[in-house]
């Protein structure tokens, strides 16, 4: 097992640049069941959650070309199989699109039930509604399938009773082909929505809306191949904002679309952090001890739920006391007990948090208990004094590409260890 091994106290400086976008990726890579030849898919992230997904699609036929380290190109023309149990659809979320692209291209799915981070319930009551508004039959099968009958998909009205993400993504996956017009209202409005959108038309798809709540498809008969990139990590540059705040550093931030990092610039200045934007680059500097401000997370183009956990982090640096109430999900609070083993005032009710901030973090061995809860842990390590240890880092790595050699390169001081091995090593030396 490895984990990260943090000296803090240092400020971040310098210059970082944001990978392609993880949530945007791995819908699209699914996506290209559906197209009837090579999709060329540029700014591809490296991340684990790509790596089980590209192993999933090898599994059921697709071949799967790496031209260079952030391209790839991907033939499903040889995909046969409508069922997907592999193990590694547990190991993240979005192998749920699997069902979308599936019932798309073949009419029919049986995908294993999806893993991903642990947040509370994650139900998928509205894929499911979508899906049987398009006219599928949908079984929940004992051993965790999802089971999907769509002999004659066709275009439909779906009303979404919660904005989701991932629904709206797999009723556009399901609906691309199938004959009429389908409206999805209440559809979520994150920038991996319009991604996704750009990609499919792309491919010959005709999808309107997206980015508003009302996404419309009218269904066609084929899709082809494609080129295409992928957007910046929305995520990945508020990380990397807000750790540059959060260690009174200065970090020109570069690859990203500035309109994506709105919430996070204005909660950043309410901060009393400086932030200029330019047209692909955000730089971050702050000086001064942050102030208190309150977030609440909402859908885009609200506070993303996704920065919650590294906000809450550097809201527990700031004078007086700060409230982050979280809207989307009934339990992304459990990190606050790793912040507290830190010397951090974060006291969680519910789904809000009092946080009196403090003048310093103390490093300890804390844990990353999600992603970005992870990615939280990082930013406390690195503002703390002294050595933090962070361990479960394969959370971190689903989603921050390169992590340790971009922070290091902006001046952090963060090694990756084996243990215990390399612990008992260590203590055998000393002793
Ligand atoms: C996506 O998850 C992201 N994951 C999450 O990012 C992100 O936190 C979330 O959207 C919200 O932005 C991916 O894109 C792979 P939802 P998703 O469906 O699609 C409720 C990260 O750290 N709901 O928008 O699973 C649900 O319980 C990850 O990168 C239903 O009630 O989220 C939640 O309260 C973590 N029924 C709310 O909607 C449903 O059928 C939003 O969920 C579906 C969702």
């Amino acid at each position: 097992m490895e984990k990260f091994v943090v000296t803090g106290g240092r400020r971040l400086t310098g210059e970082v640049s944001v990978s392609g976008a993880k949530n945007a990726v791995v819908a699209i890579l699914p996506a290209t069941i559906l197209a009837e030849d090579v999709c060329r898919i540029e700014n591809i992230p490296n991340i684990s959650d790509v790596t089980a997904m590209v192993k999933i699609l090898k599994t059921m036929g697709a071949q799967v070309r790496v031209p260079n380290r952030t391209t790839l190109e991907i033939d499903t023309r040889h995909v046969r199989s409508f069922v997907v149990e592999h193990e590694l659809t547990r190991q993240l979320r979005a192998s749920y699109y699997l069902i979308g692209a599936l019932i798309g291209r073949f009419s029919r799915a049986r995908v294993a039930m999806p893993g991903g981070c642990y947040l509370g319930l994650r139900p998928i009551d509205q894929h499911i509604k979508g899906f049987e508004a398009l006219g599928a039959d949908v079984t929940m099968e004992e051993n965790a399938m999802v089971h999907v009958e769509a002999p004659a998909l066709m275009g439909n009205s779906v009303y979404l009773d919660v904005v989701s993400v991932g629904a709206t993504i797999n009723v556009m996956l399901a609906a691309v082909k199938a004959p009429g017009l389908t409206v999805i209202e209440n559809a979520a409005k994150e920038p991996h929505i319009v991604d996704l959108a750009n990609f499919l038309n792309t491919m010959g798809a005709d999808v309107r809306g997206a980015g508003t709540d009302v996404i419309k498809i009218r269904g066609v008969k084929r899709l082809h191949g494609c080129e295409y990139s992928i957007i910046p990590d929305q995520i990945e540059a508020g990380t990397y904002m807000v750790a540059a705040a959060a260690t009174r550093g200065d970090v020109l931030v570069k690859n990203v679309i500035p309109k994506h990092l709105e919430s996070i610039t204005a909660k950043l200045i309410e901060a009393g952090a400086t932030v200029e934007e330019y047209d692909e680059a955000v730089r971050v500097k702050m000086d001064c001890r942050p102030g208190h401000c309150n977030i609440k997370t909402m859908p885009h183009p609200g506070f993303p739920t996704d920065m919650q956990p590294q906000f809450s982090t550097f809201l527990c640096l700031a004078k007086g006391t700060s409230i982050v109430s979280e809207s989307v999900w009934d339990n992304r609070f459990r990190y606050a007990e790793q912040l507290q083993r830190m010397g951090a005032n974060i006291h969680v009710n519910g789904k809000s948090a009092v946080i009196e901030g403090v003048e310093t973090l103390k490093g300890a061995p804390i844990r990353a208990d999600d992603l970005r809860a992870g990615a939280a842990m990082l930013i406390a390590a690195m503002s703390a004094k002294g050595v933090s240890e962070i361990e479960e880092i394969q959370h971190i790595e689903r989603g921050y590409e390169n992590v340790v050699e971009k922070l290091r390169a902006l001046g952090a001081k963060i090694e990756r260890r084996n243990f215990p091995d390399e612990d008992e090593d260590a203590q055998r030396t000393a002793g």
